[in-house]
């Protein structure tokens, strides 16, 4: 039987595509993305305070944009993924750079180590793409996959930003393929609807729609607390500037556990 739960996973993420297809896709169009990657992994290391050797666990690692990174500055990186074909991709790339990193291809509701993490990365709205119960069940499951001490650090879009109802179009050229997104934040749900269309070079089109959790930080601070983390910094951005409510692009927050 269909739990309330499974349903909501389904409506909030509309994407009938293939995954092999759509990882194709988001790859030709994301790669662009390894550039601030590079910039990121610097900031993840500061932060988190990283040292060679550190076990890292990178949730939702996609193409390994940040696994691959912090594996080539010495960490021993962990990337979790569901999508198999985005972590084929995330292994033809790890080994072209030859670094050493394990993928696995788990729901992370499911994942359970034998070892425990120094430190545990959600990047780029990873956080907020499953229903607001599962959100939670995965920060459960970190709790007892990092070391006492562990850091965690969570990067999500600032809600704060946003203004409810308006739609805020984004009409983009990305290696030749043209790329229109609107998206909508409405408040009751606390989520922001991503409707993005690729117009691929074959003439072909491609429509997905997310509806992703947005948390704002007192939230944010009551989810953590309840799973034995506690919040140690809080940036608006990769560049380290402070969190503004109103202002800040990202909400990226550093918890330790307690
Ligand atoms: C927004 S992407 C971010 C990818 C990557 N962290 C980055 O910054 O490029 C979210 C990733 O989480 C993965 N994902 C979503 N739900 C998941 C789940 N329940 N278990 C494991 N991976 C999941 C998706 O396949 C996708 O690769």
């Amino acid at each position: 039987m269909k739990t309330k739960s499974s349903v909501i996973e389904k409506l909030i993420t509309i994407d009938n595509i293939k995954d092999a297809h759509r990882a194709k896709i988001y790859y030709q169009i994301y790669s662009s993305t390894q550039k601030s990657a590079k910039k990121e992994a610097d900031f993840i290391v500061k932060v988190l305070n990283l040292q060679k050797g550190s076990k890292v666990l990178d949730l939702g690692c996609g193409f390994g944009r940040h696994s691959i990174e912090l594996a080539e500055k010495g960490m021993k990186v962990v990337g979790v993924d569901i999508s198999r074909s985005l972590l084929k991709i995330a292994k033809e790339r790890a080994k072209k750079r030859r670094c050493k990193i394990k993928f696995l291809q788990k729901n992370f509701l499911k994942i359970s180590f034998k070892e425990k993490f120094d430190a545990a990365i959600m990047m780029l709205n990873t956080f907020g793409l499953m229903s607001d119960k599962n959100n939670e069940r995965a920060l459960e499951i970190l709790t007892n996959l990092l070391k006492h001490g562990g850091k965690l650090l969570v990067d999500l879009r600032n809600p704060g930003r946003l203004r409810e109802g308006k739609i805020y179009k984004n009409p983009e050229i990305i290696k030749g393929v043209r790329v229109w997104t609107g998206c909508v934040y409405v408040k009751q749900q606390k989520r922001v609807i991503i409707k993005r269309t690729l117009y691929l070079k074959d003439g072909k089109q491609y429509t997905y729609i997310l509806a992703v959790r947005l948390y704002f930080l007192s939230e944010l601070k009551k989810l953590l607390s309840k799973h034995g983390f506690k919040i140690t910094k809080i940036f608006g951005d990769f560049s380290g500037n402070p969190y503004r409510r109103k202002k800040s692009p990202r909400l990226i927050v550093v918890a330790e556990k307690k």
